[in-house]
C-alpha cells in the first residue's frame, strides 16, 4: 500500500469506521458521521476511498447507498474482533512513521531517531521507547496483537512439547506465551521481562489464578536467568547489536537439566534433527543470505535502524551469532509467513 492509501486506513481506523460498520453496519454516510460526530461529505469521501481500496463494501441498490464492512475490516480492522490489528496500525501512524520522516539523518548518523522525533535520549533504549506509559502499553499492545495472526505457524514449526519449562525472554504482554501454553499443555511458560512491562502485563493482561503462564520482572541483559530446557528470543535479538546479542545469548545456559525426554524434532532441510538438551527458538523475520530481500524485512531493517540498535539478519547471521555462544546446531524453518522459526541446541 501507498503512503496515501495507509493514511485513509490509519484514519478510518482511528475514527473508529470499521468498529461501526462491523458492528452496526450496513449505514449510509450521513448515518456513519452522525455516530462517529464527523463531517458528513468529509465523511463520505473517507467511506468512498475505503470501497475503492477494498476494505469497505458499497450498496448502491438501496437509496442512500449503504456502506458495509468487508471480511478483511471485520477480522483485521475491528478492535473486537481477536485477530484485530488495530494497536499495531494506530502504533505504526502515530510512533513509526514520526521516525521514519527522519531516515535520511538515521541512514547518515548510523542510529535511531527516538531524539529527533520525540525529543527522547536512547542511551537506554527501551527508556526511549517506553517514554510514557501511553507509548508503554501502545506498543506492548501492538506488538501483543501481531502473535494473533503470526503465533500459531511460528509455534508450531517444531514440535516443541519436550521442554516442558520455557522460558519467554523479552516475552511483553506474554501472548505468544498464552499460546504456547494452550498448543503444548504439558508445558510451563516464563515471561520474563522489565518490571515496569510487568507491571503493565499484569494490569491489563491479568492471568488466571491457575494459569501455566507466570511473569518474572527481570532485566534480561544483568539477572540471573531462570532455569528452563528451552528459551524463546521472539523480535529480541533484532533490536540489538551483534556485541550486544552475543551477550545476551551468552548467558543463555545450553544444559540447564537433564529433560524427561529428548526433544523431537522433525527432519529439515538444513540438516540432521536436534539433539537432546536445552534449545534456544528465535522467531525473527530474515533475510536473504545475500540482504537483497525480501522486500518485506529490509523494511523490517530500516525500522530497525529508525527505532532500535539492531537490524534484521539472515539464518547464516543467526547461525553465526548462536554458534558463537554454543548453541551450533540449527534448524529454520521459514515460509511460515513474516518470521522464522529457528530451534537452536548446543
Ligand atoms: C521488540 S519487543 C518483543 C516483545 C515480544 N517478544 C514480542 O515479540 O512481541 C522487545 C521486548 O524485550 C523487552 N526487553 C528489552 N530490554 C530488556 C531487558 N534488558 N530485560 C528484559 N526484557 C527486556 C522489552 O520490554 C520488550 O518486551
Amino acid at each position: 500500500m501507498s503512503d496515501k492509501r495507509k493514511l485513509v486506513l490509519f484514519a478510518a481506523c482511528e475514527l473508529g469506521v470499521f468498529d461501526l460498520l462491523a458492528e452496526a453496519g450496513p449505514l449510509d454516510a450521513i448515518g456513519v458521521a452522525a455516530r462517529l460526530d464527523t463531517s458528513p461529505q468529509a465523511t463520505e469521501t473517507l467511506l468512498d476511498t475505503c470501497v475503492s481500496l477494498r476494505l469497505l463494501t458499497r450498496d448502491a441498490t438501496v437509496s442512500p447507498a449503504a456502506y458495509g464492512s468487508t471480511r478483511l475490516s471485520r477480522t483485521f480492522l475491528a478492535r473486537g474482533s481477536p485477530l484485530s490489528q488495530t494497536h499495531l496500525l494506530s502504533y505504526t501512524a502515530t510512533t513509526v512513521y514520526r521516525t521514519w520522516a527522519h531516515l535520511a539523518s538515521a541512514v547518515r548518523e548510523g542510529r535511531n531517531q527516538h531524539l529527533r522525533a520525540f525529543g527522547a535520549s536512547s542511551r537506554d533504549l527501551f527508556s526511549a521507547i517506553y517514554r510514557s506509559e501511553e507509548e508503554r502499553l501502545l506498543f506492548l499492545r501492538a506488538l501483543q496483537q501481531t502473535w494473533g495472526v503470526h503465533g500459531p505457524p511460528t509455534l508450531t514449526a517444531f514440535d516443541l512439547s519436550p521442554f516442558a519449562r520455557i522460558c519467554d525472554l523479552g516475552g511483553g504482554l506474554g501472548g505468544l506465551a498464552r499460546q504456547c501454553a494452550a498448543l503444548y499443555p504439558n508445558s510451563r511458560v516464563t515471561v520474563l521481562d522489565l518490571p515496569e512491562v510487568v507491571a503493565v502485563a499484569r494490569t491489563h493482561c491479568p492471568l488466571p489464578q491457575d494459569a501455566r503462564v507466570n511473569f518474572l520482572e527481570g532485566d534480561f541483559l544483568r539477572d540471573p536467568l531462570p532455569v528452563a530446557d528451552l528459551f524463546i528470543l521472539a523480535r529480541i535479538l533484532h533490536d540489538w547489536t551483534d556485541d550486544r546479542c552475543r551477550h545476551l545469548l551468552a548467558r543463555i545456559p545450553g544444559f540447564p537439566v537433564p529433560l524427561s525426554r529428548p526433544p523431537v524434532v522433525s527432519p529439515s532441510p538444513d540438516g540432521p534433527g536436534a539433539r537432546a538438551g536445552g534449545g534456544v527458538l528465535v522467531v525473527e523475520s530474515l533475510l536473504d543470505a545475500d540482504g537483497r530481500g525480501p522486500l518485506a524485512t529490509q523494511l523490517l531493517s530500516v525500522n530497525m535502524l529508525l527505532q532500535t540498535e539492531g537490524r534484521e539478519r539472515s539464518a547464516g547471521e543467526y547461525h553465526a551469532l548462536l554458534a558463537a555462544a554454543g548453541f551450533s546446531h540449527l534448524q529454520v524453518r521459514s515460509g511460515l509467513g513474516l518470521y522464522a522459526a529457528l530451534l537452536a541446541t548446543q
